[in-house]
């Protein structure tokens, strides 16, 4: 069935840190689809190539392609807003003992339901998640998560030290428990699987080197792991690896730092370690309001872009202080801000591409999603005010679209997230 949605339309099917027409809006606009995006534009255009077409009307409401979320942890949830501590006592007094209790495997499908439920209320469509460090854990969200009808990449979390007991494993189980992970889920459906070393600081090399072998055997796996986050962590690893010039070649000497590698947080980076970050192609996931709430520091996004790194956004539940990428927006926005000269001038143009498209491309996704070029997947999100909400008052007397876009990213949360499509179909609907 071809349906018509008539509201405002926004997307950015182009970099605006490159272009300075990437945003591409309509007013009265209208997106064609069936699972694919099959035209977009001004209503009364998209009317006329569709007669027949079944229109939904929903003027006023904002659609916007579904949200990219690159770095959230799905066992973190329970943890969110565990203020008083930096990272490596928020790991080891709050967040290691959370993850401890997914051995439970009961505990794990629970806490994927609320996780994956989560993710759609707030318009995360497609997101690459840290997992847990069980296997079954691990099967159980892979399960759920195919149920779900996002788009999911995820993988087993390794570590076999400095964490507690309970979540080191050893080279040996990590490769079989990691195989036998990837053969039953990478590319199933909507999901691909994800090497997933927690961080050097917590894996011996040789199970470094599995993490290789496995990239190896499956040439198409993504990767991802954290960097550069907080300068105690740093000196730690720098302690742990005394032949590595810096905290990327802990990565590199290892084989894992290629354009299907996914680096979370990157505050505190050298000029070398940017260089070489962007002659692998690999991406960062800028999680600004957990680099805030665990104190990690400003994310130095200028010379992110100056170096030509690929960045994109994550949420970081739990270090992060939520699931929305509404909020990691308007925070990059402010840390920016913030940095005076040093920081990028953020517009909302920029915000609405590093939540969609840029996530998309960070995940090689690009050629299916983040945008509405005709052939997309139609996975995209309506957004409403609540009645009596600020947003309301300040959309009724927005001056044009793009100021309302800049509303948008500043004060809507998951409450204005109304409907959310995956493929072309409704996976929530908050009216219904
Ligand atoms: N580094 C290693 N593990 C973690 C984690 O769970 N969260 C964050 N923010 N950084 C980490
Ligand atoms: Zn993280």
């Amino acid at each position: 069935m071809i349906s018509i949605l008539r509201a405002h339309i926004a997307h950015t099917p182009k970099s605006p840190f490159e272009h300075t027409d990437a945003l591409e809006l309509f007013e009265d606009g209208a997106i064609v689809f069936d699972e694919r995006v099959l035209a977009v534009g001004e209503f009364g255009a998209c009317r006329a190539m569709f007669p027949d077409a079944v229109v939904v009307d929903e003027r006023g409401a904002f659609v916007l392609p579904g949200f990219v979320d690159t770095h959230v942890h799905f066992p973190q949830v329970p943890v969110i807003g565990a203020m008083g501590v930096r990272l490596l006592e928020w790991l080891a007094q709050r967040t290691l003992p959370e993850e401890n209790r997914f051995a439970d495997a009961g505990y794990a499908r629970q806490q994927a339901q609320a996780f994956l439920r989560l993710l759609l209320k707030n318009g995360t469509t497609t997101a690459l998640v840290f997992g847990a460090h069980f296997k079954d854990a691990m099967q159980v969200f892979f399960e759920e998560a195919n149920k779900s009808g996002l788009r999911i990449s995820s993988g087993l979390v390794l570590g076999d030290r400095h964490l507690t007991p309970e979540l080191h494993t050893n080279a040996e189980r990590a490769y079989q428990e990691s195989r036998d992970l990837i053969d039953a889920w990478h590319n199933h459906g909507r999901l691909r699987y994800a090497v997933t070393p927690r961080f050097s600081l917590s894996c011996s090399e040789s199970l470094l080197e599995v993490c290789q072998r496995l990239l190896s055997e499956t040439p198409d796996l993504l990767f991802t792991s954290h960097i550069n986050e907080n300068k105690d962590e740093i000196a730690f690893v720098g302690e742990l690896f005394p032949w590595s010039r810096d905290y990327l070649e802990t990565y590199e000497r290892f084989g894992l730092v290629n354009e299907r590698a996914v680096y979370a947080h990157n505050v505190h980076v050298s000029d070398s370690e940017l260089t070489r970050l962007a002659n692998a192609n690999a991406s960062v996931s800028h999680c600004c309001s957990s680099n805030m709430f665990i104190g990690s520091g400003l994310f130095p996004l200028k010379r992110h872009l100056q170096h030509g790194v690929h960045v994109a956004l994550g949420s970081d539940v739990g270090g992060g202080t939520g699931f929305s990428l509404f909020k990691e927006g308007l925070m990059a926005y402010q840390a920016q801000m913030l940095l005076q000269e040093k920081g990028e001038a953020l517009t909302a143009a920029h915000l609405l591409y590093l939540a969609t498209l840029a996530g998309a491309k960070a995940l090689k996704l690009e050629e299916q999603i983040g945008d509405f070029i005709v052939g997309k997947q139609a996975d995209f999100i309506l957004l409403k005010a609540p009645q009596g909400s600020t947003l309301q008052a300040t959309l009724q007397q927005s001056p044009d679209i793009t100021s309302s876009l800049a509303a948008l990213f500043t004060l809507a949360r998951e409450e204005s997230v109304q409907q959310v499509y995956v493929a072309g179909k409704c996976l929530l609907n908050t009216q219904a």
